[in-house]
């Protein structure tokens, strides 16, 4: 599987700290500590930011050697994230309904055909807490086509939440990556559950 092999060396995104983006939400006080979900969580390292803000965390990914990596970053920081190997678009097996006061989504939203896009809006849904915040980085249609995700327009995240969910904003922002810090135009997605 593709994502298996990404980890198996170092893909751009993978970089060895969290997304400034995030770290600004917390220090901002719109993530405030409660019970997080990381989807798509990589190795970690912004689940590790969210437990290390108070937060009472949980990542999921596909891979699990990423998740194995996550799990050893987690005890080499002396911080507790409940790391699991799970599919996003079956979350209903795994967490209960309403689970989550915050959902964080870094980068993954945008690698998701149109399809699992509303499968994964419903699963997002279904695991939040009504009020409940979720907040995703995406890479945006101002970013120059060429290597990456699909680039993700405002109208195509309006689509795909607005039945489920109020939007609060999509903001400009930018992600970094293994090309450097904000070295990719993104969007800011801040949504909460009605
Ligand atoms: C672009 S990477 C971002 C990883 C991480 N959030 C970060 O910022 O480093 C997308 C991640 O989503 C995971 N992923 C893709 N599809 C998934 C699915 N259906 N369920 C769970 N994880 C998935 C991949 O394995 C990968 O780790």
């Amino acid at each position: 599987m593709y994502w298996d092999e990404a980890y198996k060396g170092r893909p751009p995104w993978d970089i060895d700290y969290p997304q400034p983006t995030f770290q600004a939400l917390i220090k901002n006080g719109e993530i405030k500590p409660g019970r997080a979900l990381d989807v798509g969580c990589g190795r970690g390292e912004n689940a590790i930011m969210l437990a290390k803000s108070g937060c009472e965390v949980t990542g999921i990914d596909l891979v699990k050697d990423a998740i194995a990596d996550a799990n050893i970053k987690a005890i080499e920081r002396r911080v507790k994230v409940n790391f699991v190997v799970g599919n996003v678009l079956q979350m209903d097996r795994l967490f209960i309904e309403g689970e989550f006061d915050i959902i964080i989504d870094s980068g993954l939203f945008h690698v998701m055909t149109d399809e699992e896009r509303l499968v994964f809006a419903w699963q997002v849904h279904r695991v939040l807490k009504t009020g409940g915040k979720y907040f995703m980085l995406c890479f945006s249609d101002k970013e120059p086509a060429g290597y990456g995700p699909r680039r993700v327009s405002k109208a195509e995240i309006e689509k795909t939440f607005t039945p489920l969910f109020k939007i609060i904003y999509i903001k400009d922002t930018t992600l970094d990556s293994r090309f450097g810090p904000s070295s990719r135009k993104a969007y800011l997605l801040s949504a909460v559950k009605r």
